[in-house]
C-alpha cells in the first residue's frame, strides 16, 4: 500500500483527525487506514462523519450534553502555584467543572494529590504518561473544554507558547488549543518587565491570547515589590467565567426581585418534622437566572442543599410562618415569584421535648393550616408587588387547577407543572411548564416545551421583563 501522506488535507480536517486518533489511541497513519478501511465496507462511512469531516468551526461546546461549563487549568512552577489550588474552588463555586494539568515545576509547589482532590478528580501531568494519553490526551486535553486557563502563567511557559513549544503536557496542550486561552502571568518584577517577556506578552497578545493581571504589590522574594504577582484566583475566576458567559442583557436592571424557594420544615418536636420533596432548584435557577439580568435579588429559601447563588442575597428559612415572615420583611419587591412548596399544614403544638413512644396511644399530632404565603402577599393592601407569580405544582387536572389557582391566590401569573412521580421534575433537572397570564378576566396559557431548570428559569425571567417593557412603552 502507497504510503499515507495527510500535509494536503486543510487545517480543520488534519486537526479532526489527529483528535480522532488520540482518543482512538492509534497514531494518525493508522486512524486514516481505519477510517478507509470502514469506508471500504458494505454502506462506507457515514455522509458526515461526526469526528473527521466536521467544519473548521469548534465543535459543540462540551458543556452542552452536561449543561456545565468547562475549564482546563494549567498550574504552571512558580510560588503563586498554592493560590492555583484555590482557584480550583472559586472556579467551581461558579458551577464550573475544573480539569487540571500541572507542569513539571508546578508539582515542586503543589502536588497532583492536592490539585486532584480539590478537582475531584484525577489530574495530569505528564504528555508520554500512558494513561493520561489513552484516557484524555493532550488533544483533548486541549479541546474538550469551553476555557483554557495558565495560572500562574511563568516567563518561562508564555516564553515556550509564544515560540509555539510543545515539549511537555501543558505547552502540547496550549498549542494543540482551538479554545479561548486566559493567563495569569506571575513572575518577578525584573523578569515580568524584561524585554523578552515584554515581546512574548505583545506576540501572545496578537495571537488571541487574553491575560488577567499580573497586580503590583509584594513579592515572595524579601523586600521586593512592583508588577509581578498574579492577579486573585476570585479575580481570576470573575474574569474566566465572563470569558465563558458573555455579560447578559440587563434586562431587569433597577428591579427588586422576590423568590421563594424549597420546602418548609414543619416542627413536631425538636427532632421531627413534616416535609416534602422539593429540592429548590427551580426557584434557585431563577433567582440566579433574576440577578444575571441585573435584578436586585432576594431570595428566601426552606432548607435546601444548594449554594447561595452569586450576587443574590439569600435568607434561610425553616416553617412557613418563618418564611412569611422573611417575604413580608423583604417588601416592596417589583416582582415576586413564589416557587417555594410551602407546606400546607404544621402540628398545632410543637413538643418542646422528643416524642416518646409509650406503647399506649399514639401521639396525637393535630394539624392546623398554614398561612398561605402567595395568597397573603396577592391581596395585600399595601405594598403589593406590581406582578405576582406563583407556581401550581399539580398531579392531574394542571391547567384547570392552574386556572382556578390563579383566581384564588389573587396573583397574576402562575407557573403549572405536572409533578406526577413519572415525570421526575420533583428533584429533578428539567421541567415542562405552561405559563397561565392573567389579562383581566381572561386567562392565556403558554405551554412551553421540556427544557432545563435553568431553561425555565431564563425563559420566565425574559417574559417578567417583556411585560416590564410593554408596560412602560
Ligand atoms: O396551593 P398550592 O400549594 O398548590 O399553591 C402553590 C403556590 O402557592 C406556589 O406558588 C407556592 O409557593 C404558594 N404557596 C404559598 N404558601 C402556602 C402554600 C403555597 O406561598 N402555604
Amino acid at each position: 500500500m502507497a504510503s499515507l501522506t495527510i500535509r494536503k488535507l486543510d487545517d480543520a480536517i488534519r486537526d479532526e483527525l489527529r483528535l480522532r486518533a488520540a482518543r482512538n489511541g492509534r497514531s494518525v497513519e493508522d486512524e486514516v487506514r481505519t477510517i478507509l478501511r470502514e469506508a471500504s465496507q458494505p454502506g462506507g462511512l457515514p455522509a458526515r462523519h461526526p469526528d473527521v469531516l466536521t467544519d473548521a468551526a469548534p465543535r459543540s461546546r462540551p458543556e452542552a450534553a452536561t449543561g456545565q461549563l468547562r475549564v482546563t487549568l494549567i498550574i504552571g512552577g512558580g510560588i503563586a502555584a498554592y493560590k492555583a489550588l484555590d482557584l480550583i474552588r472559586r472556579l467551581k463555586e461558579r458551577g464550573s467543572h475544573v480539569r487540571v494539568v500541572l507542569t513539571r515545576a508546578a508539582t515542586q509547589f503543589v502536588t497532583p494529590l492536592a490539585a486532584s482532590a480539590l478537582a475531584n478528580e484525577r489530574c495530569f501531568t505528564d504528555l508520554f504518561d500512558p494513561q493520561s494519553e489513552f484516557d484524555a490526551g493532550h488533544i483533548r486535553l486541549a479541546r474538550e473544554c469551553d476555557l483554557i486557563v495558565v495560572a500562574p502563567a511563568t516567563a518561562d511557559l508564555m516564553a515556550k507558547m509564544a515560540g509555539g513549544h510543545a515539549d511537555d503536557l501543558a505547552t502540547a496542550i496550549l498549542l494543540a488549543a482551538n479554545r479561548p486561552i486566559l493567563l495569569a502571568p506571575a513572575m518577578n518584577p525584573l523578569m515580568w518587565n524584561n524585554a523578552a517577556t515584554r515581546r512574548n506578552v505583545a506576540q501572545l497578545k496578537h495571537d488571541g491570547v487574553m491575560m488577567i493581571g499580573p497586580n503590583a504589590g509584594e513579592m515572595a522574594e524579601a523586600n521586593e515589590a512592583g508588577t509581578g504577582r498574579m492577579a486573585e484566583p476570585t479575580e481570576i475566576a470573575i474574569a474566566a467565567m465572563a470569558l465563558l458567559r458573555p455579560p447578559q442583557p440587563q434586562t431587569l436592571a433597577g428591579k427588586r426581585v422576590l423568590i421563594t424557594a424549597g420546602p418548609t420544615h414543619e416542627p413536631i418536636d425538636p427532632v421531627r418534622y413534616i416535609a416534602n420533596r422539593s429540592s429548590g432548584k427551580q426557584g434557585f435557577a431563577i433567582a440566579a437566572a433574576a440577578a444575571a439580568a441585573g435584578a436586585e435579588v432576594i431570595l428566601v429559601s426552606g432548607p435546601v442543599e444548594l449554594k447561595d447563588p452569586p450576587g443574590v442575597v439569600v435568607k434561610r428559612v425553616e416553617s412557613a410562618r418563618d418564611m412569611l415572615a422573611a417575604v413580608e420583611a423583604a417588601l416592596p419587591v417589583d416582582i415576586a415569584i413564589f416557587a417555594a412548596a410551602v407546606a400546607d399544614w404544621r402540628v398545632v403544638s410543637e413538643g418542646a421535648q422528643k416524642l416518646k413512644k409509650t406503647g399506649a396511644a399514639l401521639p396525637p399530632l393535630v394539624l392546623t393550616e398554614n398561612p398561605d404565603i402567595l395568597a397573603t402577599i396577592s391581596k395585600r393592601a399595601g405594598n403589593r408587588p406590581p406582578l405576582v407569580i406563583g407556581f401550581a405544582a399539580e398531579t392531574e387536572h394542571l391547567i384547570d387547577n392552574a386556572r382556578a389557582k390563579i383566581v384564588r391566590k389573587g396573583c397574576d401569573w402562575i407557573v403549572a407543572n405536572d409533578v406526577s412521580p413519572a415525570t421526575g421534575i420533583m428533584g429533578g433537572d428539567s421541567n415542562t411548564v405552561h405559563l397561565l397570564t392573567r389579562h383581566g378576566n381572561e386567562i392565556a396559557v403558554d405551554s412551553w416545551p421540556p427544557m432545563g431548570k435553568d431553561g425555565v428559569a431564563s425563559a420566565l425571567i425574559k417574559r417578567v421583563a417583556e411585560h416590564f417593557e410593554k408596560a412602560n412603552s
